[in-house]
């Protein structure tokens, strides 16, 4: 395994602990809003400490960019941190939340680390040496084969911040809604890019997402033989947060159905 991504496994290991620590006390936490429907708790915050600490011992001079404290350092490496997605599942006992980290250099995605405390389980990928899920036992995974958005199972997330993307958003649901299986929205964005990559869902669109939620949930996808773009097709969904993934022919069926919308 490449020494970057076994420190982030081990970030990822330290932040999940604490979470885990402190399902139980969820009643007890204090809640900051940082907006309108946007939360963050002290664990949270702790989680990330725990992961910029292990970042930091292993690679003092790597830059870091984390959800809740920002920017640390630069060069050309770049370790990107959701110390907690999911944090209102989370907050409500709901059980469906991860750790996040990403590793980028020069902004090219290399590693990617999803860590799922309560499930235990670990997804992990490395530019060019494919993905993998590690619970039990390791495997590498797949996206899935689903050919067509017919019978499709699809991941997204609901524009609850920015309601200005509430628009644009029911109108892509209410496109796939009569084509499809079924939508979920689970509530932790990085694992709906995992569960794209390893197929438990065949696509997955959201608005509005920032990198922390994506970059290692977009190097699992391609590395298990998926597409990531924007929702447009091009290749801006980092810096938009408007992102369109599933296994080839989902993804091209999806942004199909999106182009032949009013204003796609
Ligand atoms: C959120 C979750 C959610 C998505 C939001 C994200 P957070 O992350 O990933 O599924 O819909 O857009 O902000 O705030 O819990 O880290
Ligand atoms: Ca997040
Ligand atoms: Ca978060």
């Amino acid at each position: 395994m490449h020494p970057l991504l076994n420190i982030g496994i081990r970030a990822a290991r330290a932040a999940g602990d604490l979470i885990l620590r402190n399902v139980d006390r969820i009643q007890d936490l204090p809640v900051a809003s940082k907006g309108r429907n946007d939360f963050v708790t002290e664990i949270d915050r702790q989680a990330e400490q725990a992961i910029i600490d292990v970042i930091r011992r292993a690679y003092p001079n790597h830059g870091i960019l984390a959800e809740e404290s920002g920017a640390h350092g630069g060069g050309d490496h770049l370790w990107i941190v959701d110390p907690l997605d999911g944090t209102t599942n989370f907050l409500h006992g709901f059980p469906q939340f991860a750790v996040s980290i990403g590793h980028s250099v020069k902004g090219r995605l290399e590693h990617g680390v999803i860590w799922d405390p309560l499930r235990q389980e670990l997804f992990t990928a490395s530019q060019g040496a494919g993905a993998r899920l590690e619970d039990r036992r390791t495997r590498r995974i797949r996206v899935s084969r689903q050919p067509s958005l017919d019978g499709a199972l699809l991941g997204t997330g609901f524009p609850f911040r920015e309601q200005q993307k509430l628009d644009r958003f029911l109108q892509i649901l209410r496109a796939v809604m009569p084509t499809t299986a079924g939508v979920r929205r689970a509530g932790a964005a990085s694992l709906d890019l995992a569960y794209v990559a390893c197929g438990r869902l065949d696509g997955f669109w959201e608005l509005g997402l920032r990198p922390w939620d994506m970059a290692a949930g977009v190097l699992l996808i391609r590395e298990a033989g998926g597409l990531v773009s924007d929702v447009d097709g091009d290749d801006g969904f980092m810096e938009s947060g408007n992102i369109l993934a599933g296994n080839p022919d989902l993804h091209e069926a999806l942004l199909g159905l999106l182009k032949e919308l009013p204003g796609g």
